[in-house]
């Protein structure tokens, strides 16, 4: 991936910065992509929208259809967004926007202003769904599948124990939110 940090990525629109790769040709790690890399979640259109970091989940395939899922709080904004657009995008960044990138996951946009508070620069893609320029790899997402696992579907004493002790709270379960990948970008 070429590095285009010496110029100002802010006054650059969306077609300067990215180019559409297929999902085959995304060379990164899964595991290093979702459980250490993470990512921001973001639903909605230039005039509103919001963005969440998530942590789990995956890339795979379903129903012959490249796809991510991801574990929602059932009480996160970014959600309530999503299942209202169907359409979002997850969003990884270089190591240098990391601090921001997670500023998107310590407070909900539902009672802050923290889309307009983080230092990262909102971007719309040809589909209009949204992004930020400083990111390195985005998916664009069409809603597919939510489903609510109840603590019986899981088959260890492990899980079973964890996704009660989680459901304990209310509006604390968890949504499996799976996505048809509609598009890959990639920084040029
Ligand atoms: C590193 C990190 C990973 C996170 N992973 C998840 C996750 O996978 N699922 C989830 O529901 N929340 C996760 N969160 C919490 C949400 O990102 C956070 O509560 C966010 O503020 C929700 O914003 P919203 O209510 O505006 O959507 C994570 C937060 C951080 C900092």
């Amino acid at each position: 991936m070429k590095k285009t940090n010496h110029v100002n990525v802010k006054e650059m629109g969306f077609g300067q910065l990215f180019e559409q790769i297929s999902p085959e040709e995304i060379s990164d790690n899964v595991f290093t992509l979702v459980g250490k890399d993470f990512f921001a979640i973001t639903a909605g259109k230039a005039d509103h929208y919001n963005s969440m970091i998530g942590s789990g989940g995956g890339l795979g395939v379903l129903f012959k259809k490249p796809v991510t899922w991801c574990v929602i709080r059932a009480d996160r904004h970014t959600l309530e967004m999503i299942e209202k657009e169907r359409t979002y995008t997850l969003s990884y960044f270089p190591d240098e926007h990391r601090e921001q990138m997670l500023f998107l996951g310590s407070k909900s946009g539902r009672d802050s202003g923290k889309m307009k508070e983080v230092q990262l620069t909102s971007v719309q893609t040809p589909s209009g769904d949204m992004s930020f320029k400083e990111a390195r790899l985005i998916f664009e997402c069409k809603l597919t599948e939510l489903t609510t696992p109840k603590p019986d579907d899981f088959c260890t004493q492990e899980a079973k124990d964890y996704v009660t002790e989680a459901y304990k709270e209310e509006n604390h379960y968890r949504k499996y939110v799976f996505g048809e990948i509609t598009h890959v970008w990639v920084r040029k």
